[in-house]
């Protein structure tokens, strides 16, 4: 298969948020407990803290973490998490049917943030409760000292305040599965009201809106029209989410629906130009993707067993085996929202340890990378800077979510200060390789600094405790540059970062 691409140093999509690679973590499963928090491990820290995990975590150099959910957060009750850990009560967490310990609240999680350099992006309810409790949280955590809520915060020990700038109004509002789920319009104006509120104490603070839980659910997009409508000109991002899964068994088919997230963020782009259009307003409002992921392996055994236990602790919930396929779609999904990164400032993989995660961490036992680790750990470390576009002229595909796929999928990142061009490069051809012969436009004297792949593994392939680096990126070969053309031979079903200086 032959394809012929270019790339011009002037043509610019965006300068990417770094934004772009960040996580969510929720209060389910054993995210927290036996994920990141487990005091009886070996590898506990002095609070609790698994440094096994904090390490794998550090390695991905994400920004911003969304904590505390997630269907969790619509029932949470932050006080339930401060304050001596032994007066802290256990309550029925009423979204996983399970018992909330409450063990780690906002404070150990935002000391764990910090020591993993990562900023908190924090979630008010806005199902069982509303404005005044998210005006006391907000308090407790961003206001230096001297009232109520913020003396309280100092009395448990910490003295500063958090500084937390990103707050998420709620979660997934839309779905009738919330607790406390509301109608469009009256959800806009419960969020245009708590955002106007909270911006009154933190005025810097930026706030995230509601979207639709996905965008196959019967209110979309008419949810987030008529959100916007009550809050454009108090909010900063509409939240997206999506989940992904080869339930049918068809790869090249799994590989179109980033064609069909790619129509999501293009109809909600056109909904926030309207909805900015009829107000006359001059501000501009981005999409914040705050929910991505591949979730299909154990969902319904999973959906089957929460239905009929009773209140665990920290069960294991969501813990998704990934495969190799589930990598190249991860791959192609931060790609779209590099091609995006016009109109998507933030996108959070969802989540962060043992469920639907990149890395996975036994109770009492070792942690790993999973197969999707890898994708969006280059991503993060060097996909930062400016977007470019990227012209690709070669064969297609026909599926049913998609028409007109492209095999070779291609993002491009400049990074000036670093002198750095980086491809972020998929072969989705199940059997051939692809022969590409890419144009550099302006990146005269350009030079491979670095190729690294993964390929030749069996779709459903997967790492795993036993076998924690079977699927790994390795240095490449058979690609170099010459007379300002990349060129070279990418194997069937690959997927390969490629610097150039
Ligand atoms: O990430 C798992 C769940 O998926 C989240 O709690 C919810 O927001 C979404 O439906």
């Amino acid at each position: 298969m032959q394809i012929r691409a270019s790339v011009h140093r002037d043509f610019t999509i965006a300068v990417i948020d770094d934004r772009l690679y960040s996580a969510f973590i929720e209060h389910m499963g054993r995210a927290i407990y036996s994920g990141i928090h487990e005091p009886d491990h070996p590898e506990a820290d002095e609070r609790g803290f698994r440094r096994d995990v904090m390490s794998l975590v550090r390695d991905l150099h994400i920004p911003t973490i969304r904590y505390p959910g997630g269907n969790f957060v619509s029932a949470y009750r932050w006080e339930d998490g401060v304050g001596p850990s032994e007066q802290r009560p256990v309550r029925l967490d009423l979204a996983w049917r399970t018992r909330e310990t409450n063990q780690v609240g906002i404070n150990e999680f935002g000391a764990w943030a910090e020591s993993a350099g990562i900023d908190m992006m924090l979630a008010v309810n806005l199902g069982s409760r509303g404005l005044e409790e998210a005006r006391n949280f907000v308090e407790y955590v961003n206001h230096p000292g001297g009232t109520w809520w913020s003396d309280l915060r100092r009395s448990h020990g910490v003295e500063n305040p958090w500084n937390v700038n990103l707050w998420c109004l709620g979660n997934e509002m839309d779905g009738p599965w919330q607790i406390g789920h509301k109608e469009a319009k009256e959800y806009g104006r419960l969020a245009d009201e708590t955002a106007k509120a909270l911006r009154g104490l933190t005025p810097t603070a930026e706030f995230v809106v509601c979207g639709s839980s996905h965008d196959h659910m019967p209110s979309y997009p008419d949810w987030e029209r008529e959100v916007l409508e009550q809050c454009y000109d108090n909010v900063d991002y509409i939240s997206l989410h999506k989940y992904f899964g080869n339930r049918s068994g068809d790869t090249l088919d799994y590989f179109a629906t980033i064609e069909e997230t790619g129509r999501y963020i293009q109809t909600i782009a056109g909904v926030i130009d309207y909805v900015k259009a009829k107000k006359r307003s001059a501000r501009d409002v981005y999409i914040c993707f705050d929910e991505w992921n591949v979730w299909y392996h154990n969902r319904d055994e999973d959906d089957r067993r929460v239905a009929q236990w009773d209140w665990p602790e920290a069960p294991a919930l969501l813990e998704e085996t990934y495969n190799f396929e589930d990598a190249l779609l991860v791959a192609g999904l931060i790609n779209e929202f590099i091609r995006r990164s016009d109109r998507v400032r933030i996108a959070c993989i969802a989540q962060l340890v043992n469920v639907i995660a990149p890395i996975r961490a036994e109770r009492g036992g070792p942690a790993w990378r999973q197969t999707i680790y890898w994708p969006f750990q280059f991503a993060s470390r060097y996909g930062r800077g400016r977007a470019l576009r990227v012209a690709v002229d070669g064969p297609t595909y026909n599926a049913p979510n998609a028409s007109d796929v492209q095999y070779l999928d291609i993002a491009a990142v400049h990074n000036p200060a670093e002198g750095a061009l980086t491809f972020f490069i998929i072969n989705r051809h199940l059997t051939e390789p692809a022969s590409l012969d890419l144009d550099l436009h302006g990146f005269d004297g350009a030079r491979l600094d670095m190729h690294h792949s993964m390929s030749g593994h069996d779709p459903k392939a997967s790492n795993g405790p036993d076998r924690p680096d079977h699927i790994v990126p390795v240095p490449g070969n058979g690609l170099g540059v010459e007379d300002n053309r990349l060129r070279g031979e990418l194997a069937p079903l690959s997927w390969h970062t490629v610097r150039l200086g």
